[in-house]
């Protein structure tokens, strides 16, 4: 089953988009190994190559976290700040956020935090650095920060601030463990991708100096089966999540049929996905160059977008059960 300590080390690590670096340097020393080449390009993409010959196939997990940026220092101790990429409002009141160097701050409302009378709107919201006399604050505008939380395991299902999309990198990481010492049909470029949270940014980078045949990106997707909530078919453990699509990818149907082909093949428990808020690198290295025809295995995730982020390791290990039978063979769209 999959590796826990992995998923736990890459949950954890620290990562808002466009300040990758420490979970780069992290993949990094998982997959050094692994790779017979390795590379970090100008938009801090890490790119893995293993193989060569047949067609070339980008993977694509993003490496970055949702976070935000101080835009304004308030009265001591305080702090206003803008969102990078999409942070859900309702869920951030007393929840923290860690900078670079440690520092932790919790996020307040302005007036009665205990009785919230609207929804609240960033303009509202501020960060408490709980500064006293030991604790200056070593903050300044522009530091950026991510939600902070450690990893809680319950059962088959795991809990995390920041499974979207460090599982994907997990999936990855694993498919390269199965894949090493095979000899391989295809040329394979795994890439750990930035900035996806703000627009996919260094996917679209990889995708244009890669040129690969076909792109299959790994993220997480929504579910609908918790409470009053039926309007999407995926669910916690029922398998890997074959996008059809979402809101800035249709997937061409030859290669939905190739994943579901090579999912039945290999006995993999797979469902089918259309979500309908949200898009994945995929969106980006569809359009890249000429046109690359992309597919996406998802993982599916409660809670998207909160420190609270719930996946299914049975879910799991049926996405690298899928990524590895279908990188194994020839990529026969
Ligand atoms: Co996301
Ligand atoms: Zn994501």
């Amino acid at each position: 089953m999959a590796d826990k300590a992995l998923i736990q080390a890459l949950v954890e690590a620290w990562g808002p988009s466009g300040h990758e670096y420490m979970v780069r340097a992290l993949i990094e020393s998982y997959v050094r190994e692994l790779a017979d080449e390795l590379r970090v390009d100008n938009a801090g993409n890490l790119i893995c190559r293993m193989g060569g010959g047949g067609k070339k196939i980008m993977i694509a997990a993003h490496m970055d976290e949702i976070g935000l940026v101080i835009s304004a220092l308030d009265k001591p101790g305080f702090a206003r700040f803008t969102m990078t990429g999409g942070l859900i409002l309702l869920s951030l009141i007393g929840n923290r956020v860690r900078f670079a160097d440690g520092t932790i701050g919790t996020i307040g409302i302005e007036g009665n935090a205990l009785f919230p009378t609207e929804m609240p709107t960033i303009r509202q919201l501020f960060i408490d650095f709980s500064m006293n006399s030991e604790n200056g604050g070593t903050v300044r505008v522009g530091d950026h920060a991510a939600l902070t939380r450690e990893l809680a395991v319950r059962g088959d299902r795991l809990i995390a601030k920041s499974m979207d999309d460090r599982i994907g990198c997990a999936v990855a990481i694993e498919a390269m463990r199965a894949l090493k010492g095979k000899s391989l049909p295809n040329e394979l470029y795994f890439v750990f991708t930035t900035q996806e949270e703000v627009g996919s940014r260094g996917a679209r980078v990889a995708a244009n100096s890669i040129a690969p045949d076909y792109g299959i990106t790994l993220d997480v997707t929504a579910t609908g089966d918790t409470p009053k909530n039926n309007r999407m078919a995926v669910r916690l453990g029922g398998g890997a999540a074959i996008k059809v699509v979402d809101s800035g990818h249709i997937v061409p149907p030859a290669i939905k049929e190739l994943m579901i082909r090579r999912a039945e093949a290999a006995g993999v428990r797979y469902q089918l996905e259309v979500l309908s808020g949200g898009t994945t690198d995929a969106s980006a290295i569809q359009t890249a160059l000429s046109g690359i025809p992309s597919g996406v295995i998802s993982i599916p995730c409660r809670y998207v977008h909160t420190t609270s982020e719930t996946v299914d390791i049975n879910d799991v290990q049926a996405c690298i059960d899928l990524l590895v039978a279908l990188l194994e063979q020839p990529f026969e769209v």
